[in-house]
Formats: C-alpha cells, structure tokens, sequence
C-alpha cells in the first residue's frame, strides 16, 4: 500500500531532480547567452529547495524521526544532465514537469493525505502544488517571449522562502500563495 511517507519522498525526489535540472538549464541559458532565462531557472531551482525543505520537515515530523535528503535517494546527476538540451526545448521540458506536477502528482498527493488525515503532509503539498503553477505560467510566459523573438529586459526576481513562489519585479507586501509578507522573499 502506497502511504503518504511515500508519497512525501516521491515529492522529495521529485523537486529535487527538477531542482538539479534547473540548475542545469540555467547554465545552458547563460551559454547560449540568454541571460533573462538563466535567472529564471535559477529562481525557480531555488523555490523547489525550499519545497523539499517544507517536504522533508512534514516527513520528519510524521515519521518522528530527523530524515535528511542523502538518506531518501541519491541524485544520478548524470542521467539528468541527459536531458539538458537547446533553452528553448528546456523550457518546454520544465513547463512539462510543472503542470505534471501540479495537475496530477499533487494533486493526487493532496487527495491522499485528505484521506489519511494528515494536515501536515496536506499543507506542504498544497503549498507546493500552488507554486508550481505559478512558476509553469512564468515558464510559459518566457517561452513566448523567446518564441516571439521579444527582447528579455533585466528584472529582478523574488521567491518566498516560506512557499517557493516566485514573483517578477518586486516582491508583493503579501504573498498570494502563503499569506507571509515581504521580508520572507530573497532577491536572487
Ligand atoms: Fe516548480
Ligand atoms: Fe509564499
């Protein structure tokens, strides 16, 4: 039986491969001099540490033990730089990987933990779930811009260090995903 311990550790290697692959990307970009892209990617790579930051806090508590990432699975670095390709099929890629994610592991995540009445595994996923659609949307945005051949002008980029929300421009007084105000966004 699937419980919500393997759920939360799927979640786990999830972020944490789209993290690494993120990183990568964002070296792709700044290769292939498309600079705006790269601090994108690099935003976003950091938003998904502090959802498995959350995730793996929620196991810890649930499980009432100190799980730590290198104890959950080990990353095949390799096998993700496989998949680094052109900036373009790159963003294509990541805005795959989040809707999947949001529209269904999460969402799937979220159902189960309802089930198994387990709020704390319930409120990282929601938490998560709500930021990754935010950044499918910046993901998608950018592609169009590329697509379109739109000049990228520099803009600063926030994340919330609470949900992994990610916000162009300024950071907003209130986060829309968790409620907790600008001092918990970090410039990246
Ligand atoms: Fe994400
Ligand atoms: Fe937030």
């Amino acid at each position: 039986m699937i419980t919500i311990e393997d759920n939360l550790k799927e979640a786990i290697v999830g972020e944490s491969t789209a993290r690494k692959k993120y990183e990568l990307f964002a070296e792709k970009a700044t290769e292939e001099n498309h600079p705006e892209i790269a601090h994108l990617f690099k935003a976003v790579a950091l938003a998904e540490g502090f959802h498995i930051k959350n995730h793996i806090k929620a196991l810890s508590k649930i499980t009432n033990s100190q799980v730590d990432l290198n104890q959950i699975f080990k990353l095949n670095e390799q096998e993700i730089k496989q998949q680094v390709s052109n900036t373009r099929n790159n963003l294509i890629q990541a805005i795959a990987g989040e809707t999947f994610e949001f529209k269904k592991m999460y969402k799937g995540f979220i159902k189960n933990a309802k089930k198994e009445h387990t709020y704390l595994a319930e409120f990282t996923f929601n938490l998560a779930r709500r930021a990754e659609k935010v950044h499918s949307k910046l993901y998608i945005k950018y592609l169009k811009q590329l697509d379109n051949n739109e000049s990228f002008d520099p803009v600063e980029i926030f994340v919330c260090k609470i949900c992994g929300n990610v916000e162009l421009g300024e950071a907003p007084n209130v986060c829309p995903n968790c409620e907790h105000d600008k001092q918990f966004f970090i410039k990246v």
